[in-house]
Formats: structure tokens, sequence, C-alpha cells
């Protein structure tokens, strides 16, 4: 039974890193218990992507700012609920997060999660992911789990009836397997190659597993060790919909560390500047060879 802050102690994460994660440990633990009986309604407002904001994806985003303005080791945050990032002060650590993730499938009461991305720098703009020191994706389901990678691989942590987060998946590796979750169909319409490679995946009897939440959509791939989550654009959204800087980039860096790869169609993801805080990517990420397939069958 290993506990997260043993963990970071046996890998001999930096002192500094550690106490950032564990800022952000301690809101994965906040929001899993809040989430459970909290109002599924709309708050009312939109945000910097013009998408009706939940109450949900404000009191997550709180409780994550509230325990990142508490470090002072954290300088600057940046939130897919927040329309530019903060400077909190001169802490030389920057956190970017996806506060809740698919959101909206709480009231269905399916699997959602949060995302984050820690990084040294005093701005996201012009940033890579390949920059990234960590990366966290935490799942509220039947369980509270998060994956991390400090750069030493990923690691797969389970909540405990006691609240401490215990290892519960060592060194997960992604390789190939039968296995997809197709983002974005509707890209079918207009888009026959898109629309080839999801029949190509039919035809060659891959299991489907989708849930509608990149975080749970991803997570499996992980967990399984196999598969591919697609999210492609098209004419009317050219860069499809999911943000690079609050949920591309974390997954990202956590599946090349797995030993997957994550690409736009064309380039690594990890190797794209973040022009924007809300700038979008089309996302192929999975094992090496599925994200080959998608490359090739995408050109
Ligand atoms: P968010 O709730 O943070 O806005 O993100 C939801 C995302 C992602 O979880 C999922 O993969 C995608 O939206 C699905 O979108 P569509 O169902 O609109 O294609
Ligand atoms: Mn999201
Ligand atoms: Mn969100």
């Amino acid at each position: 039974m290993l506990k997260f802050d043993d963990y970071l102690r046996q890998i001999g994460c930096e002192e500094e890193l550690s106490a950032v994660l564990k800022s952000i440990v301690d809101s994965i633990k906040e929001i899993s218990k809040s989430i459970k009986t909290s109002d599924t309604g709309k708050a009312g407002s939109l945000n910097v992507f013009g998408e009706q904001q939940l109450a949900l994806d404000i009191f997550s985003n709180k409780i994550i700012e509230n325990h990142l303005k508490n470090n002072p080791l954290v300088g600057i945050i940046a939130s897919e609920e927040l329309p530019d990032e903060i400077r909190l002060g001169d802490g030389a650590y920057g956190v970017c997060f996806d506060p809740l993730d698919g959101s909206s499938l709480v009231d269905v009461n399916l699997a959602v999660g949060s995302i984050f991305g820690i990084y040294k720098t005093k701005s996201f703009i012009g940033i890579k992911g390949d920059d990234m020191l960590a990366a966290v994706v935490a799942v509220y389901g039947p369980r509270t789990t998060f994956v991390i990678t400090v750069r030493k691989g990923v690691q797969e942590f389970v909540l405990s009836d006691e609240g401490d987060f215990i290892l519960s998946k060592e060194d997960i590796k992604v390789s190939e397997g039968k296995m997809f979750a197709p983002g974005n169909l509707r890209a079918c319409k207009y888009r026959q190659d898109y629309f080839n490679l999801v029949v190509s995946w039919c035809k060659d009897e891959y299991t489907l597993r989708y849930s509608g939440g990149m975080v749970p959509d991803i997570n499996q791939i992980f967990i399984k060790g196999k598969g591919i989550f697609s999210y492609p654009g098209y004419e009317k959204e050219p860069n499809g919909k999911l943000r690079l800087l609050f949920e591309c980039g974390p997954a990202s860096l956590l599946m090349e560390e797995a030993g997957g790869a994550a690409s736009d169609g064309k380039a690594r993801i990890l190797s794209k500047p973040v022009a924007s805080i809300d700038a979008r990517t089309p996302i192929f990420i999975g094992s090496k060879a599925e994200v080959k397939r998608c490359e090739d069958s995408l050109a």
C-alpha cells in the first residue's frame, strides 16, 4: 500500500514540484466529494468558448483555484472556465486545468474528470506540451482515480475509504489492441476520409468504448493498455472542439510517457505552441500504430 506522498518521495520527485502536485491532489479529493451531492443545473453564464457553464464547472474551478492560491509556489494559473490566465504571485510554477471535463455527463451519472498540466513558466502563451513537467488526469466514476506522470512513466492512484490516494497500477503501458473511441462522428457527414477510417475500425471488429467524456475515454486506453480516441475537425470547426492547453496537452504527455502517441493528424500535439489560451486542436491519441493509422488515413 503505497500512498501518493510516499510515491513522490520514493521516486525522488523534487520537493517543490511535489508540493504543487499535493495541492492538485487535494483539490481532486474535494471535487470528488462535492460532486456527489451538488446541483447539476446551469450557472447561467458562458465560458470563453461560448459554452454554457454549469454550476458544477464553476465550483470545481473555484476548488482548484483556492488550493492553488494557497500554494505560494504557484505563480500563474489558467482554466478552461476563466477568460484569461491569472497571475497569483512570484511562484515559479504554472498550472493549467480543465476543472470538470464532461460536466454535462454528471446528471446522467456517467464518469467525468479533471485535467491538469504543470509547467515552470510565467505565462502559458507560446509554451509547448514538451515544456510540461507533469500531468494529472483524475476520473470521478464509481471510484475516484487519477493517472499521473512526472516524466517517470505513468502510474494510477485510487482514493481509499480513509481518504488517501493509494498506488493501484504501476508503469502503465499502451500497446496495440482493438478498441476505439471515435469522437465527433458529425465530421463523417463532411469528411469521407474520417467516415472510411471509422468504417475500417468496425470492419476490423474493434470494440466500441465511447462515453462522450474525453477523460474516461482516454483513461480506459491507459488502464486497458490499448486503443484509440479520435476527435477530428471539419469545415465548420477545422480544429475540432478540444483545447490544446487544458485537455489535449496533458493527455498527450501521459500517452507518450505510456509509450503511446498523440497527433493532430500531422504533428505531435506536444510540439504545438499554445498561440492563445483558447486554442483548439484536432486529436488522435492512443497506441502508436493506431495514431499512425489515423495520420495515414486522414492525410
Ligand atoms: P467540457 O465538458 O470540458 O467542455 O468537455 C467536453 C468534451 C470532452 O469531454 C468530450 O470528448 C467532448 O466534449 C465531446 O463533445 P461532443 O459530444 O460535443 O462531440
Ligand atoms: Mn473538457
Ligand atoms: Mn470543462
